[in-house]
């Protein structure tokens, strides 16, 4: 039975911790790696440290995450030790990067290559940092360039990370055509009052919608891309269980990224998900995953 995922890193399962999400230290990549996940990514590092906002950065309702962490994080030159400490599980590691320009991000990519990941994530979706995420990802020219200038200079597999805040997604998806394939979908801009006090809860008012109330806007985006583009793409919205992944997989995703869920399900649901979906498999007369990506396109 083949659960490889085809992503071109040589994931073992489908099954990714996504970005963001208790990644932002090499330790504890590692150990997620060591108790199922098929691969990691990295928080999403950039060229200089990053504070990120004051508190509170994060709301939850038990259901949904509204993030608004400001991308913070210790900067690519103090972030190398932290890749090497993850890749010594002997899994892959996917280096998720943001930036500016066509240069920074060609620049950040080189770096995670030589540090030793098997992959480069483009950040180009991030809702909530002016400058930064959707605001590159919006302009297709600036999009185009940026795949391009990263392709030039790396020979691991690139992934965009496009954003579901713009009118046009499958625009940015064409944009990025370049890049091996796609990471659908990054957080919904959204918000959230205290009516005890009148105002928004997050110090930065706006912040990022993740967690199960996002399923069905990935399932779509996912379905959508896949249908128009039939490139490789990497699910990731509201997954909590074997059921939402395989919706996923089913609307076109080769693999699946997990976030919100860990807080609640831990970091069990790696294997957890591994062993359901080869009970799946084997229930179905399944060989090789590859048969369930996409079956629900028309
Ligand atoms: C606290 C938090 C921090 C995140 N940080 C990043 C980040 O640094 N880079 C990125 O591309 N996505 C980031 N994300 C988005 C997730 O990778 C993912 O796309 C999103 O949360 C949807 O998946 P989920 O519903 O499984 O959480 C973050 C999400 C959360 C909740």
């Amino acid at each position: 039975m083949k659960l490889k995922p085809d992503i071109g890193i040589g994931a073992a399962n489908p099954f990714i911790l996504a970005s963001g999400i208790l990644d932002a230290n090499g330790y504890t990549i590692k150990r997620i790696l060591e108790n199922g996940a098929g691969a990691a990514v990295t928080k999403s590092i950039g060229s200089e440290e990053r504070k990120g906002f004051d508190p509170p950065v994060i709301y939850s309702d038990g259901r949904s995450v509204i993030n608004a962490i400001g991308l913070s994080n210790p900067g690519i030159e103090n972030y190398g030790q932290e890749i090497k400490i993850a890749t010594s599980s002997g899994k892959p590691v996917i280096g998720s990067i943001f930036g500016q320009t066509p240069e920074e991000f060609a620049m950040l990519a080189e770096k995670m290559q030589a540090y030793g990941a098997s992959a480069v994530e483009l950040n180009l979706s991030c809702p909530h940092v002016k400058g930064y995420g959707t605001e590159i990802g919006s302009d297709p020219e600036l999009v185009s360039a940026i795949v391009s200038a990263v392709k030039s200079r790396i020979n691991i597999p690139v992934y965009a990370k496009l954003s579901p805040n713009t009118s046009d997604m499958l625009g940015q998806a064409i944009a990025a055509g370049k890049a091996d394939g796609y990471v659908l979908i990054n957080t919904i801009k959204a918000m959230k009052i205290d009516i005890n006090t009148g105002k928004a809860v997050l110090s930065n008012i706006y912040g990022g919608l993740s967690g199960k109330s996002i399923k069905p806007v990935g399932i779509r985006y996912v379905y959508e891309v896949k249908k128009e583009t039939g490139k490789t793409i990497i699910g990731v919205g509201g997954i909590n269980n074997f059921e939402d992944a395989l919706e996923y997989i089913m609307a076109g995703a080769s693999a699946v990224q997990i976030g919100s869920a860990i807080s609640q399900a831990g970091i069990g649901i790696f294997a957890n998900l591994t062993k359901e979906l080869e009970s799946y498999m084997e229930a179905n007369s399944i060989d090789n995953i590859e048969e369930l990506v996409g079956v629900a396109i028309e």
